[in-house]
């Protein structure tokens, strides 16, 4: 029989090693969330898609050209979202939560939607974690979303990683700054490309990314040159409180970003293990969002971790250690030992196997061995009379008994001495690592 139903193009199925690593790096990540007082929103995957053509912009190729739109059975023009700001802004008009709080912090994982060309590191359906912050103004928020969004890469073990900022100014110095650079890409205008000349007029910011004309717009204007005083100030506090805390970055002056509700500081989290896809996290502020929702002018910053990306950036790194056993038994009738001993070393948090009664010892052993489990716990019908079992290393061969009552507790302690052992290995050698 053939296989009929294949996966979509661009989506993927995430199974075994890497969905629990993906697991994990989620949890890690809303743990130091938490820690910056973050709480966490669940949005819904699916919004009006005029919330989308707002907030990212009618131009920016995610909205033109990127969503899943559709008509439901009511009639309504809904998209999967492509990304989770614009639902984010949409909960903070609707939900009033700025009437309980000056500030509001929220923190959000799950995932996205962008019919683009897929491609390693690029999918259509990708998942991402993401903050926003809303009510703050200050150069301190926009550093403190940076530092978080470092955090959550280091503690995943993304090492090699290179953050770049630039600032695109308040609505007015971006409006000004957009037009200087529309001036100096109209006057090269015979040289570029049909992209950057759809741009000119549409959304002249995005000429700066261009990959194909980058060296024939080398001496476009800078951002920073078209500033005004309270821009460039909000800049360059930015810049001292990341150096205070310690957060190393590199000024990039062609950084605009796709979304077009940015304002002032935009920042991207590039890094050199990736292919051409290299952003694993950006952001920024975007202070006109909420009112162009119909909310009360509010300020506002965030960023979104793309997690795919975030787990090819630190390939390399090894899986936690996870030990565990499989339960075998000699024959079906002590199948109910073997399952009472199999609950109480789950119920005490050992990752756990079996019992598979049916089938021989040998072919326990087998599978056991296929699983991966480095040890077997073997419920034999004789030892058992004696209160016993016998514990088999897979890797040695080597068999030893122990005695059934209290063999969970001690199971346990021998589980984390072994993932002690192995954490301070793994600890060792990325130590070493790091010093090359
Ligand atoms: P973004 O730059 O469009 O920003 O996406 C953020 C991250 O999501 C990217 O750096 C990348 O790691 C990942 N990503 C984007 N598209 C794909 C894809 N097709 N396949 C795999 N990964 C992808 C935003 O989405 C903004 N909402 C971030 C933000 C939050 N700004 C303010 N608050």
């Amino acid at each position: 029989m053939g296989i009929k139903y294949r996966l979509l193009r661009g989506m993927r199925d995430i199974s075994g090693a890497e969905a629990e690593k993906i697991s994990r790096v989620v949890e890690s990540a809303k743990k130091t969330f938490r820690a910056f007082n973050y709480s966490e929103l669940m949005l819904p995957t699916m919004e009006e898609a005029a919330l989308f053509a707002r907030a990212a912009g009618e131009t920016s190729d995610v909205v033109a050209k990127q969503m899943y739109v559709f008509k439901d059975k009511g009639d309504r023009t809904v998209a999967l979202r492509p990304e989770g700001t614009a639902g984010a802004a949409r909960y903070y008009v609707e939900s009033g939560a700025a009437a309980n709080s000056p500030i509001v912090k929220i923190f959000y994982s799950g995932s996205m939607f962008r019919y683009e060309r897929p491609q390693e590191g690029r999918y259509r359906e990708f998942y991402q974690i993401g903050c926003e912050y809303f009510g703050n103004s200050d150069a301190a928020c926009d550093a403190e979303i940076i530092h978080l969004a470092s955090m959550i890469l280091d503690e995943a073990g993304v090492r090699e990683r290179e953050i770049f900022i630039n600032t695109l100014g308040c609505p007015a110095c971006r409006r000004s700054y957009a037009d200087a650079v529309k001036k100096y890409a109209a006057s090269l205008s015979g040289e570029l490309c049909e992209d950057c000349l759809r741009r000119i007029e549409k959304n002249p910011l995005r000429v700066l990314d261009c990959k194909t004309d980058a060296e024939k717009l080398s001496d476009f204007p800078r951002s920073q040159d078209a500033l005004c005083p309270e821009c460039l100030k909000h800049y360059s506090e930015v810049k001292k409180l990341l150096d205070a805390i310690g957060v190393k970055y590199t000024e990039d002056f062609r950084l605009v970003r796709g979304l077009d509700y940015y304002t002032r500081t935009v920042f991207e989290i590039k890094s050199r293990l990736l292919g051409a896809q290299d952003a694993v996290a950006a952001g920024g502020r975007y202070d006109g969002l909420v009112e162009e929702l119909f909310g009360r002018p509010t300020p506002a910053a965030g960023f979104a971790v793309g997690v795919e990306r975030m787990l090819m950036a630190s390939a390399g790194q090894k899986e936690k250690y996870d030990g565990g056993f499989f339960v075998a038994v000699t024959s079906p009738a002590i199948t109910s030992a073997a399952s009472k001993l199999a609950a109480e070393m789950r119920a005490a948090g050992i990752r756990t196997e079996g019992p598979l009664a049916s089938k021989s010892l040998k072919s326990q052993l087998g599978a056991a061995d296929k699983m991966g489990f480095g040890q077997v716990v073997i419920i034999a019908d004789e030892e058992l009379a004696y209160g016993d079992v016998i514990i088999k290393n897979m890797g040695s061969g080597e068999q030893k008994k122990m005695k059934l009552s209290g063999l969970v507790g001690q199971l346990a302690e021998q589980n984390a001495k072994a993932r002690d052992m192995y954490d301070m290995a793994r600890h060792g050698a990325q130590a070493e690592q790091e010093k090359k």
